[in-house]
């Protein structure tokens, strides 16, 4: 048997899995998903599924990944095919997350250029500017393929060569970027109003939409639930410490989407922009911000615009590369081929995701594509499928193996491993049930209920048919 590639370096390995959790979720979706639900109590319920969940289910993902050495269909499938449903939907996930997450790669890599040029000078009309740039049915759609073609380009040379350099050399940039910004939007004046919007909690407003809202922000924002970490960890040697890598990457996702928050709202609340103002925040107020410096804040937005698309591609490229590896393992497609294959497909999805902003495209319960797959995704596969994994792990696998793996072979040890397995045997499933339960209720005052009904009912499908596969 060919020996499976591995990472090149630990360096390597924690900057591509960070690079894969940090991305649009941190700096795009964390600030106007924390807006459009509250503010504090939302950033505050998420603190909290961060630690107890999401760093729980991220040590599970890389310990079944490395246990087995096959990622995330192969993972599961080995073990027992009843559970191979877990695995493949995790696939179908990075399809439909690759259906719309190119789109606002493809916004980003656009306002790149639009800053560069000189079209985002003029702080009156950025807001309109940009309704009217993603609602055109033709521009972004070409940006977007533009950013799939590197995309493309990365996963096609394989794990260390390709995805483990760009994020070595881009990750640290970011952060320093989106440090400058913050301190930079805290100076403004009434930008404390900002900051006690994020960290003042309001629990009157909370319901189940809002909670779902945040386990669904914490599954996407680490990248867990569908396998991506698990293929990850199936490239990792059996000499790094899981724990340690679990906790500096879970701390710097955090780190990240707070400050893109210190970035975000202050500025806002200094500019008097709602904090519902939704996927156009990072696009909006960012060149605001900078436009209202002058001079060097031109130069700043193209770094922040360069950081942002960089963030976005060590995530994009770990999400294709899920669907990759399932045609390479299972379907013994070549590299080349599995990567072909599965952008045309997710090209082809985006297109409906992007014409769906110029209110063009099929409509599901008054939802256009880009919003179904966000819906489908982020609030019921990810949850569903982290609490599968755990369900797995914590059940079929159980404690004595997968300590076995934490603990490289029993060389390290922990004293809070009794809790984690705790947690994801029991905790974790039930609290995924009751929050998926109530966010589906609540739902139903919106059309988001029924599509995420669908979603459920997709899962228990493939779990019926899971056998076959
Ligand atoms: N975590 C990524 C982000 O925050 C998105 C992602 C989700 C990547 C799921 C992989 C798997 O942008």
């Amino acid at each position: 048997m060919q020996k499976r590639e591995q990472w090149g370096s630990k360096i390597g390995f924690i900057m591509a899995a960070a690079g894969s959790a940090v991305g649009l979720g941190n700096i795009w979706k964390f600030p106007f998903t924390a807006g459009q639900n509250g503010g504090g109590a939302f950033v505050f319920i998420y603190l909290i599924f961060i630690v107890l969940v999401g760093f729980s289910v991220m040590l599970t993902e890389f310990a079944l990944g490395r246990r087995r050495q096959l990622a995330a269909v192969g993972a599961f499938k080995s073990e027992d095919r009843r559970w191979t449903f877990v695995g493949i939907v995790g696939v179908l996930c990075g399809f439909l997350i690759m259906g719309f997450y190119p789109v606002v790669g493809g916004w980003a890599l656009a306002y790149i250029f639009k800053v560069v040029a000189g079209l985002l000078n003029n702080p009156e009309t950025i807001g309109s500017s940009f309704d009217a740039f993603i609602t055109n049915p033709g521009i972004p759609i070409i940006w977007m393929i533009i950013y799939l073609v590197i995309n493309i380009a990365i996963v096609s040379r394989g794990i260390s060569s390709g995805i483990e350099r760009a994020g070595k050399i881009l990750m640290p940039l970011l952060l320093i970027i989106l440090i400058g910004i913050a301190v930079k939007g805290l100076t403004l004046p009434n930008s404390f109003e900002g900051v006690k919007f994020l960290f003042k909690p309001d629990f009157s407003a909370v319901d189940g939409k809002v909670v779902l809202a945040a386990l669904g922000q914490a599954f996407f924002s680490l990248s867990l639930g569908m396998g991506c970490m698990i293929t990850y960890g199936s490239y990792l040697s059996k000499e790094e410490n899981l724990v340690g890598n679990t906790g500096f990457i879970t701390a710097m996702d955090t780190v990240v989407a707070l400050l893109a928050g210190l970035a975000m709202f202050p500025a806002m609340f200094s500019f008097g922009i709602e904090p519902t103002a939704g996927p156009g925040l990072v696009f909006v107020v960012v060149p605001i911000l900078f436009a209202e410096m002058g001079g060097a804040g031109n130069t700043l937005a193209t770094l922040f615009f360069i950081a942002l698309t960089v963030a976005a591609l060590t995530s994009s490229v770990s999400l294709l590369e899920v669907v990759v590896a399932y045609f390479i393992d299972e379907r013994e497609f070549s590299r080349k081929k599995a990567t072909v294959t599965a952008s045309t497909i997710m090209a082809i999805l985006c297109i409906f995701s992007s014409l769906s902003f110029g209110g063009i495209g099929p409509k599901l319960f008054g939802k256009g594509a880009f919003d179904i797959f966000d819906l489908l995704t982020d609030k019921i596969f990810l949850a569903i499928g982290g609490m599968m994994i755990c369900l797995f792990a914590g059940w079929k696998i159980g404690k004595e193996e997968l300590l076995k793996e934490i603990t490289n072979e029993g060389t390290l040890s922990y004293s809070f491993l009794n809790i984690w397995f705790f947690l994801i045997k029991y905790i974790v499933p039930v609290t995924v049930a009751i929050v998926a339960v109530n966010g589906i209720l609540d739902g139903f005052h919106t059309g988001a209920g029924p599509i995420m009904l669908i979603g459920i009912a997709i899962i228990a499908v493939f779990s019926a048919i899971s056998k076959k596969l």
